[in-house]
Formats: C-alpha cells, structure tokens, sequence
C-alpha cells in the first residue's frame, strides 16, 4: 500500500497529509496526533452510515463519542454548529478532546470551527471524504460557517494536527462531487502551476474515469500546491488569496441562488471562467489560453456560465461583501497568464459588469 505524505510547514503547528488506498485501516497515521483520550467524530446523516465504523475502528480503545449533522451546505450554520458544542458539553469533554472531522468540507470547516472555539482551541484531526475536500478543505485551516449575507463569514484560523486521506472514499461520491473537486484541482493548475494544468488536460478522461493512479497524483499535486501557499502565508496578508481564484463570483452565485442550490466547486468554476475572461479582456490571456480553460472546465462537466436568474446587478451587490474587500473596493484574483495568478483591484467597474452579463447562462 503506497502512502504519499506531505507536510504543512507552520513551524509549531506543522502537520502530515498522508494520502493513500485504506488509510482508514491505519491508527498508526493518526493516534500520534491525539490529545488525549477522549475523542469526538462529526460527521453527517450521508457519510455516517458509510465511513463512521472504521473511523471508530481506528481509535479502538479510545472514548469515542460521535455527533452526526445533518447534510447540506444549507445547515452549514452558526444553529447546528451548536449541536457540536452541545454534544462536547453533554459528554463532559475536556480541553484534552480531539475532534475528528469525517465528510466533505461542509463538516471539515463546522467541525475545525467547533474545535477552534470550544474551551477557546481544542485539538482536531481532518479524515476528507470528498474529492474537494482532499485537494482544498480540510489543508490550510480555515474554518468557518454562513451567514444569511455572506458565505464563510463567521470563522477562524485554526489548523488540524493531521490530514488523513483515504482515496478510497471518493468510491462513493457522486460524480457531480467528483467534478465540484475538479473544479479547485483546476484552479490550481491555473494560479500557480502550468505543468499541472497541461497534466490535467491530458489525464481529465482518467480523472473522470476515476483512475485510482490520476486520482492520487491529482490530490497529491493539488495537496502540494495548498500546503506550499500556506506555509508561505498561512493568515492570508498575500500570496494565499490567489487560492479564491473564482471565489468572489462563485460565493455571489451560492449566496444569491440560496446555499445548496449550486455546489461550491460549481460555483468556482463558473467564477474561475468570469475571471479569466476578465483577464483576457485586460490583454493578460490570449483567446487560445481562454478557449483552453473553457474547454477543460466543460471536459470537467462543471458550468461555465453563471445563473441565468441571478442579475448583474444582484450578483455585483453580493461580490461587494467579499473578505478580499478593502476600503469598500472589490480586490480580484485575475490571471496575468495562464498559470499565474494576481490579487487585483485595478479594473475598470464597467468591464467586470460586462463580464458578468456575458457569462450568465441566456
Ligand atoms: P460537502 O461537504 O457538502 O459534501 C458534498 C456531498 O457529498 C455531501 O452531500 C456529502 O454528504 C457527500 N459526501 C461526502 N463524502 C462522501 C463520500 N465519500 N461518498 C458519498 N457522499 C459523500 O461539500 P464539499 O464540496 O466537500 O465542500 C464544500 C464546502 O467546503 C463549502 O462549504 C466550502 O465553502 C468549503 N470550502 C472550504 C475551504 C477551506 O479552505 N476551508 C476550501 C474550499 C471549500
Ligand atoms: N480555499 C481557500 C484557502 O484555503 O485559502
């Protein structure tokens, strides 16, 4: 069995992502990472009845509680982030309990945000179950929840003491998940790293296939990818904003449609696409470089366009609350080449509207 493991260089607060085939059949990666003896799964009503034996399995001989949310992006919320501190209090956990976050990145940021508020910072462990989680999520330790107004709004910086990442999980997912994922697979070919973005347009079949081989070296480049920018800016002064590449537009289109009407990752993909067009429009991508990335988002069975029934006008209200904003002005993450990512505000208010009316589904 071939693990790959990788290191989030934070000084103190350094930690492993192994990734492999049965890694949920392995304690030895994760009870180093323990606390103490008192453990607390979240997870939720889908990922529950299929992953949460052998999660409990691997902490054989610890007292294991669990607390199972139920599943959406809707429930992402500050409400049933209280069932968590319920279930820790209930069960007299103590500063010494390690939570163990087993789903995708709806549990992964409730769970990290529970773990970073409860008794002010207790231990967490991330166990990533969806494609996007495994590449994006459960790296970096951004926790957080929704607010009516804005997504990921109310959180925290909190990082986990080990990332473990059974392949395997991704048996399960459905293949619109699946796709979610490849969307912040993508973006990172497209911010930073160009050879990866040439790989996935060769190996986006295998993907798709579900090839084990192109999965694992996808998670493990993307993984790389992450834990490289965060150890460089770990709170996000800089270089870690170029990771929202689409996020601006695609948190606009999840808050306008309602959360859970569009995944995440196809909301970064449309947003991804808005984006470089707008980079194009600057003279940053050449139109060959923009049909390139229309086209392997599209290979990727994500949209790349936005809502039809959300406006220019509602969908610019929603970018303005935006946590890259400073002063009142939206800042961008643009492509000044395909592979090279920038933070940016300098672009005129008319061209990003434009944009934003092109690309809306007709
Ligand atoms: P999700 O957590 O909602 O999971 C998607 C669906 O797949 C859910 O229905 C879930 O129950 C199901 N599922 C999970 N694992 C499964 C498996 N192995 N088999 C079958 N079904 C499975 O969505 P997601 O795409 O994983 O995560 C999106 C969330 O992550 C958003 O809230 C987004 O804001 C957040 N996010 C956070 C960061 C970060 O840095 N913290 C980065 C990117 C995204
Ligand atoms: N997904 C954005 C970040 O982790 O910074």
């Amino acid at each position: 069995m071939k693990i790959n493991s990788l290191n989030v260089d934070l000084g103190e607060r350094a930690y492993p992502i192994h990734i492999g085939s049965g890694l949920l059949g392995r304690p030895d990666l994760v009870i180093p990472h323990l606390a103490g003896r008192q453990l607390l799964i979240v997870s939720n009503e889908t990922v529950a009845p299929l992953y949460l034996a052998r999660t409990r399995a691997l902490f054989a001989g610890f007292n294991v509680e669990e607390v199972i949310l139920p599943d959406g992006e809707q429930y992402k919320t500050l409400d049933v982030l209280n069932t968590i501190f319920d279930a820790l209090l209930e069960k007299h956990c103590d500063r010494r309990v390690t939570l163990v976050a087993l789903g995708g990145g709806v549990v992964g940021d409730m769970t990290g945000f529970a773990a970073a508020c409860y008794q002010r910072g207790v231990a967490f462990i991330q166990i990533p179950t969806t494609l996007l989680a495994q590449v994006d999520s459960s790296v970096g330790g951004k926790t957080g929840v929704n607010h009516p107004l804005g997504k990921n709004m109310i959180g925290a910086f909190h990082q986990p003491r080990c990332v473990l990442i059974d392949t395997d999980t991704l048996d399960t997912l459905p293949d619109c998940e699946l796709s979610a994922g490849l969307a912040e697979v993508i973006k990172y070919g497209l911010i930073r790293d160009p050879a990866f973005f040439a790989w996935l347009e060769e190996n986006m079949d295998a993907l798709l296939a579900r090839d084990k081989a192109a999965l694992a070296e996808a998670i493990e480049r993307s993984c790389r990818n992450k834990a490289e920018v965060v150890a460089a800016d770990e709170r996000e002064g800089g270089v870690r904003a170029l990771l929202n590449l689409g996020h601006t537009f695609g948190h606009a289109i999840e808050t306008g449609m309602g959360y859970g009407a569009w995944l995440h990752g196809e909301g970064v993909a449309a947003g991804m696409l808005m984006a470089a067009a707008l980079s194009a429009r600057l003279g940053w991508l050449s139109a060959a470089e923009l049909a390139r990335i229309e086209a392997l988002l599209l290979r990727a069975r994500l949209p790349v366009r936005g809502p039809r029934d959300l406006s220019t006008e509602r969908m610019l209200e929603l970018m303005a609350v935006d946590k890259k904003a400073q002063d009142g002005q939206v800042r961008l993450v643009l492509l000044r080449a395909l592979g090279a990512g920038i933070v940016t505000a300098d672009y005129a208010p008319a061209l990003l509207r434009d944009i934003i009316d092109q690309y809306r589904a007709a």
